[in-house]
């Protein structure tokens, strides 16, 4: 039935797990099927048509897995594969970037709103036309910080560098008068303490992991597939294509989970 079967998730790696904690809490009884592509992370600085292949192998792994619905976890995957996925596949696709910029939107006052991404996502321009084109008075400040994915894969995210890196990257924003902050990148909000530390208290940090769960959830219940048994219909499954000792090590901490087991694959790519 396919209300039992599970929801895929893909990330390049850790990050994804932003959006599956949010799952987990907001959709307890939907199976996660995870993969992250840790051995070819980070996507960021890749061509675009390679981050597409990359994707698709991702999901058709997961497809081999029966699921009922594809979350992209990642946002540099969604600028580079979301259309051409959603046009293919017969399951419902659901990207990071439009739910994080409607969240954007929703919470500027000032409508000067601040997007940080891998370069992949910041050359995509996927987040700049995705707020224009639904608030066209939007004043959108977009910056690539390539350094804050490997302090978050490296399991440095709350460490002294990790400050610097990020104080570093966020200069720019200092006196941008921005009053809104989209976390376009499912990594940094492992970072985001240290973010909102740069920024400070007055400007409103968007999480487009979180922000996608309310999606998937409206989409369950809108395409009437949700699980309506009162438990999980099948136990979750992590798998990874780098060190699943590695990937388990952060998921632990950051779902919170101590007995966390991952798998490792090969895509064959
Ligand atoms: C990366 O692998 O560079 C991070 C991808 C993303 O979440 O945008």
């Amino acid at each position: 039935m396919i209300n039992e079967q599970a929801i895929g998730f893909m990330d390049s790696g850790v990050g994804g797990l932003t959006v599956v904690k949010q799952a987990l809490k907001q959709l307890p009884r939907e199976t996660v099927i995870f993969i992250g592509d840790q051995a070819r992370l980070p996507y960021g600085p890749r061509p675009s048509a390679q981050v597409k292949d990359f994707s698709w192998q991702m999901a058709t792994f997961l497809l081999k897995q029966n699921i009922k619905m594809l979350v992209i976890a990642c946002n540099t995957a969604t600028a580079a594969a979301l259309p051409d996925l959603r046009a293919k596949l017969k399951i419902p696709v659901i990207g990071v970037i439009s739910p994080g910029s409607r969240a954007a939107i929703k919470a500027s006052k000032n409508h000067r709103i601040g997007v940080i991404a891998t370069e992949g996502t910041i050359r995509s321009n996927a987040y700049r036309d995705a707020i224009l084109a639904k608030d066209p008075s939007a004043t959108v400040i977009s910056k690539a910080c390539p350094k804050f994915v490997p302090l978050v894969e490296s399991n440095e995210y709350r460490s002294p560098v990790a400050k610097r890196v990020v104080a570093e990257g966020l200069q720019d924003f200092k006196h941008s008068g921005i009053d809104t902050l989209v976390l376009g990148c499912t990594h940094y909000p492992l970072l985001r303490p240290l973010i909102q530390n740069v920024v400070g208290p007055n400007v409103t940090l968007i999480d487009s992991g979180a922000e996608t769960v309310n999606g998937v959830s409206f989409m369950l219940d809108y395409l009437d597939i949700a699980n309506t048994s009162s438990t999980k219909a099948q136990p979750d499954h992590y798998y990874t294509t780098g060190s699943a000792t590695q990937f388990a090590t952060i998921a632990k901490d950051w779902l919170g989970q101590p007995n966390f087991k991952a798998t490792q694959i090969d895509l064959g790519g």
